[in-house]
């Protein structure tokens, strides 16, 4: 093909994606994906893990016996939910990235039991997610007042002005690891601009431990972890048409101990090129790979430099013997 045919070809591709994908998300999704793979080390956004399938395979690896996170979160929780809510009677709960509402619920039960909690925020990407969540919670508490926001957390918090104060912002599931430092930073600072001098972050943060422990929770036996990683090349199959062989890729997570941090990969175990209309032809070698995920771990002076860096506090600090911790945090001037 001459040089002058491809770029024709390439222009009327790019029209017909131009129709096609009027939609925000897909095309913000375009410009992702586009950014991502055309690094060297090629990467794409864990937030494209969670289509409808990728969120209830998420919700099978809170099960799984190596995943300790999310039971090692819960049980923190719980012990602790009513100590955190009734130091400063919360008002609102903001939640972001709202997930699966179980964890919530411990604390809008201690906000109920301490007779303070009037609103509930979830605050999500996936639309249809926060309106099933909002629509379940509302009939489970019904005094409360359920206003899910959609929004990116990655680049805005899309919040409701005038929410009754103090307000508890909670980011769990240690969530904030899958964002490098700068991304972190800039995503704290984000709440932080919205606190009110009683407002209070809970931040959950998974602790740095002994590699085989960490690296087994990304590796389960079933192999969970590795359909729901591969499930991203679905979700771009069916969202941007493009044609990723999924059975050519596959999972491998392992810890950087230098970095403090899982990576998640999908290893492309021949030579080939993936097609992905608006972004074009991507090729990839034998062994070559995209990275889908970071998880960065933490201990307590790692959050407090983090947390500091975004003008808050680290005010208390809830952990087990060594495997999560809670942050609570105030804004600082
Ligand atoms: C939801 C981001 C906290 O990093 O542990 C689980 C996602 N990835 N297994 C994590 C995940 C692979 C999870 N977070």
């Amino acid at each position: 093909m001459t040089r002058r045919s491809t770029n024709t070809a390439e222009a009327a591709v790019e029209r017909q994606v131009t129709i096609a994908l009027a939609d925000d998300r897909a095309s913000a999704m375009v410009a992702d994906v586009r950014e991502g793979l055309s690094r060297r080390q090629k990467e794409l956004p864990p937030k494209y893990f969670y289509d409808e399938r990728g969120s209830e395979l998420f919700e099978k690896i809170t099960r799984l016996p190596e995943y300790y996170l999310t039971r090692a979160e819960r049980a923190l929780l719980t012990s602790s939910a009513r100590e955190i809510v009734e130091a400063f009677r919360p008002r609102t709960l903001v939640e972001l990235g709202a997930g699966s509402a179980a964890k919530t619920r411990i604390l809008l039960d201690a906000m109920r039991d301490a007779g303070c909690g009037e609103e509930y925020v979830p605050v999500d990407v996936s639309e249809d997610f926060l309106a099933s969540t909002a629509r379940r919670l509302r009939a489970e508490y019904p005094n409360l007042r359920v206003t899910p926001a959609v929004a990116d957390i990655g680049s805005s918090l899309g919040l409701p002005e005038r929410l009754p104060g103090p307000v508890l912002f909670a980011f769990l599931g240690s969530t904030i690891g899958n964002f490098d430092a700068p991304s972190a930073r800039a995503l704290l600072g984000r709440v932080r601009q919205v606190m009110r001098p009683f407002d209070r972050l809970l931040l959950g943060a998974d602790l740095r431990k002994k590699r085989h422990v960490v690296e087994a929770a990304y590796n389960d036996a079933r192999g969970v972890t590795a359909a729901f990683n591969r499930n991203m090349l679905r979700v771009l199959n069916r969202e941007l048409g493009a044609d990723f062989n999924v059975g050519s890729f596959r999972h491998r997570a392992f810890y950087s101990p230098e970095r403090h941090r899982i990576e998640m990969h999908l290893v492309s175990s021949r030579e080939q090129v993936v097609h992905i209309p608006g972004v074009g032809d991507v090729r990839l070698a034998s062994g070559e790979t995209i990275r889908t995920e970071i998880s960065c771990k933490y201990d307590r002076p790692s959050v407090r430099r983090l947390l500091r860096a975004a003008r808050l506090r680290l005010q208390d600090w809830i952990a087990d013997d060594g495997r999560f911790a809670l942050a609570i945090a105030s804004p600082r001037l």
